[in-house]
């Protein structure tokens, strides 16, 4: 079958905790029938998440685990989680805004098949506040990273990363929405990468086959004049 649009999609749920913006790029992304992941699942740890109504009315089907009904039992909470989705077949994972920091446990069950975004160009800033972060450190260059979820926190094999400039009156809000438009081009191009079987993770690093070489053209931004 040569028709891209006959392809088997591979079963993908959204963990989210709040607007969603990340999973919305994702779903927009996987409307299109030749994109090789469908959007199988929106989840989120909490009920009042602005983007399980995105999801609901995208129809999507949605759950909710609210973490704070497992009375701090963070392994009865994962395997709940875990439940769910094995119950949807899902095969990938994708963490979008998800604020609950999963064990080695949940994690290692979903090796190479767990993907978040992290807003910042790991391995610098790792962590929260990462713009307010940046902006205190000065860095010229900033952006936001895909990468595999490994059991230590925001380490994991980068899959592919967006860099952006950091400005002259930059706040952190202004740098996040700089960034968050980055990253909403980033995570449905990792995605698909993974879903097609491009990128791998194999022993710990990422393993790619696509030739898709960015341009080598360097991306020099100067200092900014003093504040
Ligand atoms: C994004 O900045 C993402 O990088 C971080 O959490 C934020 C989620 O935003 N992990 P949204 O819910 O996808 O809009």
């Amino acid at each position: 079958m040569s028709n891209p649009s006959m392809r088997r999609r591979v079963r993908t749920a959204v963990l989210i905790s709040g607007r969603g913006s990340n999973m919305v790029a994702l779903v927009e992304a996987a409307r299109d029938p030749a994109f090789p992941a469908e959007i199988a699942l929106v989840l989120s740890n909490r009920p009042d998440a602005g983007g399980l109504d995105h999801a609901r009315q995208a129809g999507i089907a949605t759950a909710v685990i609210d973490h704070k009904g497992f009375a701090g039992d963070r392994g009865a909470f994962e395997a709940a989680l875990h439940q769910v989705i094995a119950d949807k077949d899902i095969e990938l994972v994708c963490l979008a805004g998800f604020l609950r920091v999963l064990t080695p446990w949940f994690v290692t069950r979903w090796t190479g098949r767990l993907l978040n975004i992290h807003p910042s160009l790991l391995p610098a800033f790792r962590g929260l506040d990462t713009h307010a972060r940046a902006l205190a450190a000065g860095v010229r260059i900033h952006g936001c990273t895909v990468h595999f979820v490994t059991p230590e926190l925001d380490e994991g094999p980068v899959i592919m990363q967006a860099a952006v400039p950091v400005l002259a009156g930059d706040t952190a809000e202004t740098l996040a929405a700089r960034v968050l438009a980055q990253e909403h081009v980033i995570y449905p191009a990792a995605l698909a990468r993974v879903a097609q079987g491009t990128v791998r993770l194999v022993d710990g690093r990422v393993a790619a086959d696509d030739d898709d070489t960015p341009s080598t053209a360097p991306l020099i931004v100067p200092g900014l004049p003093e504040r």
